[in-house]
C-alpha cells in the first residue's frame, strides 16, 4: 500500500490545488475512457483490467527452466525494453549474490544492447566464456540499432559455443512485424509478444519485464497483482487520489517555474526505479517545449556531491522521494565502551533508523531551502508494492501529460538523433 506525503510541497503552491480540478477531471476522463491523444496506447491499463493468468504461468514455466539451466541470463534491450526489468530486479534481489547450502543461486541477469560500448561487449563476451548462457532479446520494433547490433554479436557467439543455441534464445517483440519475427520464424526461437497498444516505457508488466524478473527469482504474480491493486486504487476521480495529487502538484509547480523534478532515494536498491521513472516521465512529457526535466539522485551518497546545489543552487527544483516504511535487517549500531569515534550516541539504533533521520532532515532542509518536496511511501520493498508503485507512476504520467496538453504516449523526438546517426553511418535509405 502506498502513501503520498505532500506536506512539504503544498505550501509552495500559489493557487489551491482545487483550481486545477476541472483540468484534472478532463485528463482523468481521457485516461479512463481512452478519449485523449495517443489513446491507442493505453493497453498497459487493459492488461491489468483483464489479467492473463495463462501468460503469467507460461512465463513462470519458462523462467523455471532457465533458472535450472543457466548461469547467466542475458537481456538485450534498451529504454523501455530494459529499464523496468532492471529496476524491479535490483529492488527485489539481494545486493550480493548468495550461494546457499552449496546450491547454485539464481542465474545472474545481465544486460546488453543498452549502449554501444565496444569495451563492454568485448568484456562481456570474455565474461560469458565457459558459462551456461540464455539470451532474451527484447525489442518491440526489432529495428533499434543498439539491441539489434548487440544481438548480432551475441548470436554469433552463441552459435559458436552451444549446439542448442537456438533453444537458448528467446525473442520478445511485436506480434508480427520486425526483424525479430523473421528470426523467430526462420530459426525457431521461442517468442513472447509485446501488445501493439503498449509502448516501451509502459511495458514492464508484459513479458518485456516479466520474463527477466521471473528468471531473477522474483514472484511476478505478486508484482503483477500489486499493479492490479494499483489500477483499482488509482482509477478514480476523487480529490484524495494520490496519483492525481502527485500529477497536479508537479504540474502546478512546473507552471510556477520549477522546471526540474529530482527523484531521490535513500535505499540504493530503489535507484533503478528512479531510472525507470526518469524514462517514463522524460519521454512522456518532454515535447512541444514543455515538461519537467526528470533527474535522479541517490542519497545520502549524492548529498555529498549534489547536496550543495539542492540546498542553495538555482531555485527551479522540486523533489520526489521514494521511501520504504519497513526497518529492513534491523542491524544495530554496535556499542564500544571507549567511544573513541564518538558515535556512542547512536548505539543500539538501527542503520535504517539513522538513514530515516537523514531523509527527514534532508526533506526538511530542502523545503527550508526552497525545494518543494513530496514523498511516496511504500510500506515495504516487495513485489506487490512495486507493482502498485509502477501503476501509480504510469497513471500519474498519463494525467500529467494530458494536463500539459501533450500526447503522453509518443516519442517523436527520439528519431532525430537516429536519423543523424544513420546518415553518418551510411545506412541505405
Ligand atoms: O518507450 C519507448 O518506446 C522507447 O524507450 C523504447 O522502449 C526503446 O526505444 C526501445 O525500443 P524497441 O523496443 O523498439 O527496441
Amino acid at each position: 500500500m502506498l502513501r503520498l506525503n505532500t506536506d512539504y510541497a503544498l505550501p509552495f503552491l500559489k493557487e489551491p490545488l482545487d483550481a486545477l480540478r476541472p483540468q484534472i477531471l478532463e485528463a482523468s476522463k481521457k485516461t479512463l475512457h481512452k478519449s485523449g491523444a495517443g489513446s491507442d496506447y493505453l493497453g498497459w491499463r487493459d492488461l491489468l483490467l483483464k489479467p492473463n493468468d495463462a501468460l503469467l504461468d507460461d512465463v513462470q514455466q519458462t523462467a523455471a527452466k532457465i533458472r535450472s539451466e543457466a548461469d547467466v541470463f542475458l537481456c538485450i534491450g534498451i529504454g523501455g525494453s530494459y529499464l523496468g526489468a532492471k529496476a524491479v530486479i535490483e529492488a527485489l534481489t539481494p545486493y550480493f549474490p548468495s550461494d546457499q547450502h552449496g546450491k547454485k543461486g539464481s542465474p545472474e541477469v545481465l544486460f546488453a544492447g543498452h549502449h554501444m560500448s565496444g569495451a563492454y561487449m568485448r568484456d562481456l563476451l570474455r565474461y560469458l566464456e565457459g558459462k551456461s548462457v540464455y539470451v532474451n532479446v527484447i525489442s518491440k520494433s526489432g529495428t533499434t540499432l543498439e539491441p539489434a547490433l548487440a544481438f548480432r554479436f551475441i548470436r554469433e557467439w552463441m552459435g559458436q559455443r552451444f549446439d542448442d543455441a537456438d533453444r537458448r534464445i528467446i525473442v520478445t517483440t511485436d506480434p508480427s512485424s520486425g526483424a525479430l519475427n523473421q528470426l523467430h520464424r526462420e530459426l525457431g526461437y521461442k517468442k513472447y509478444e509485446i501488445p501493439r497498444d503498449v509502448g516501451g516505457r509502459f511495458s514492464v508488466l508484459t513479458p518485456v519485464g516479466l520474463l527477466p524478473i521471473a528468471v531473477a527469482g522474483v514472484d511476478i504474480r505478486s508484482l503483477f497483482y500489486g499493479a492490479v491493486a494499483g489500477i483499482e486504487r488509482y482509477s478514480n476521480e476523487n480529490s484524495d487520489n494520490p496519483a492525481l495529487q502527485y500529477a497536479a502538484i508537479r504540474t502546478q509547480l512546473l507552471r510556477q517555474g520549477y522546471g526540474v523534478e529530482v527523484f531521490a532515494t535513500f535505499e540504493p536498491r530503489l535507484s533503478g526505479m528512479g531510472e525507470w521513472w526518469q524514462q517514463l516521465f522524460g519521454e512522456s512529457e518532454g515535447k512541444e517545449e514543455t515538461g519537467l526535466f526528470p533527474a535522479c539522485v541517490k542519497y545520502s551518497t549524492d548529498l555529498h556531491s549534489l547536496g550543495q546545489y539542492m540546498q542553495q543552487g538555482q531555485r527551479f527544483l522540486l523533489e520526489t522521494f521514494l521511501m520504504a516504511e519497513d526497518d529492513e535487517g534491523g542491524i544495530q549500531v554496535p556499542d564500544f565502551d571507549a567511544n573513541l569515534d564518538e558515535l556512542n550516541y547512536l548505539t543500539g539504533r538501527t542503520l535504517t533508523e539513522v538513514n530515516r533521520k537523514a531523509y527527514e532532515g534532508t526533506a526538511k532542509a530542502h523545503k527550508a531551502g526552497g525545494v518543494p518536496n513530496m514523498t511516496l511511501w511504500l510500506d515495504r520493498i516487495a513485489p506487490e508494492t512495486l507493482g502498485e508503485c509502477i501503476y501509480f507512476f504510469e497513471h500519474a504520467v498519463a494525467i500529467s501529460g494530458y494536463l500539459l496538453g501533450v500526447n503522453p504516449f509518443d516519442q517523436p523526438g527520439v528519431e532525430a538523433y537516429k536519423q543523424e546517426m544513420f546518415s553518418l553511418l551510411g545506412k541505405p535509405k
